[in-house]
């Protein structure tokens, strides 16, 4: 059985008194006990909110993120944050290529694999997102995008690296904007993603890896989307900055 995910990405969004709000709203009403234990929630507040966020989880299961991290382990890197800074927060994954940084950071399928190697090195959990942009859909290149990015990100990782990694499948066009992929279009992207992961590795290994699927997820199409055989779990924006919907979403599992 794969581990099912639930990951909340805050984005540029919460500063220490909304973290404490929002994570107190999410604790007061989740009952990590009565969800199937093969799932893990996870939260990824910004960089300057992960220590209050790291106080107020400490005992708890709900596990903390980054939403990046450098290549570099120290020095003269202005703006970067370390892994080993992230460690000392007991993060235990870290969001790489998300469609954002690719566009706005100009961050490449070369660097974000550099990313993952440092994390799965220090024992972190990268998450590793692919995803079509909507023009790319429209010239039917969703899988040749996919296929690329999914061999550049993956590069040079051995069958026990690729057991360590999450992948979230997140197309472009469905971020923020409330139109998300339908269970098929999702699942069939999901499918696609496993069998490239097994020409890399071996059934087993492909079988094993957690792919979860974020764009505009919400409590009323989650529970559709997780009832495909491919989706493991979700990563998620907009709907994990309200306790409540962020609740519904993990409750649809
Ligand atoms: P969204 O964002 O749920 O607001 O569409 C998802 C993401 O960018 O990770």
């Amino acid at each position: 059985m794969r581990t099912k995910l639930v990951v909340g990405n805050w984005k540029m969004n919460c500063g220490i008194e909304e973290t404490k709000i929002l994570l107190e709203s999410i604790l007061k009403n989740y009952n990590g006990a009565n969800l199937n234990n093969l799932l893990q929630v996870c939260v990824c507040p910004s960089f300057t909110s992960l220590s209050t966020a790291f106080k107020i989880l400490e005992s708890n299961t709900i596990a903390l993120g980054a939403q990046d991290v450098s290549i570099n382990d120290n020095g003269a890197f202005t703006g970067e944050v370390s892994i080993a800074m992230l460690k000392e927060l007991d993060c235990q994954f870290v969001i790489v290529g998300h469609s954002e940084r690719r566009m706005y950071f100009k961050e490449s399928d070369e660097l974000i694999n550099k990313k993952v190697k440092k994390i799965l090195e220090n024992n972190l959990t990268p998450i590793i997102c692919v995803g079509e942009t909507l023009e790319q859909k429209e010239n039917n290149q969703t899988k040749e995008v996919i296929k690329k990015q999914i061999h550049g990100v993956t590069n040079n990782l051995s069958n026990e690296d690729l057991l360590k990694i999450v992948i979230a499948y997140e197309p472009v066009w469905a971020i923020g904007t409330g139109k998300n992929a339908t269970p098929d279009q999702a699942e069939e992207v999901h499918l696609f993603i496993r069998k490239l992961l097994t020409l890399k590795s071996t059934i087993n290994v492909s079988e094993s890896i957690s792919i979860i699927y974020g764009g505009s997820v919400k409590p009323e199409n989650s529970k559709q989307l997780v009832a495909m055989e491919n989706i493991d779990g979700f990563l998620v924006g907009g709907a994990s900055l309200k306790s409540n919907l962020f609740l519904e979403i993990i409750h649809s599992f």
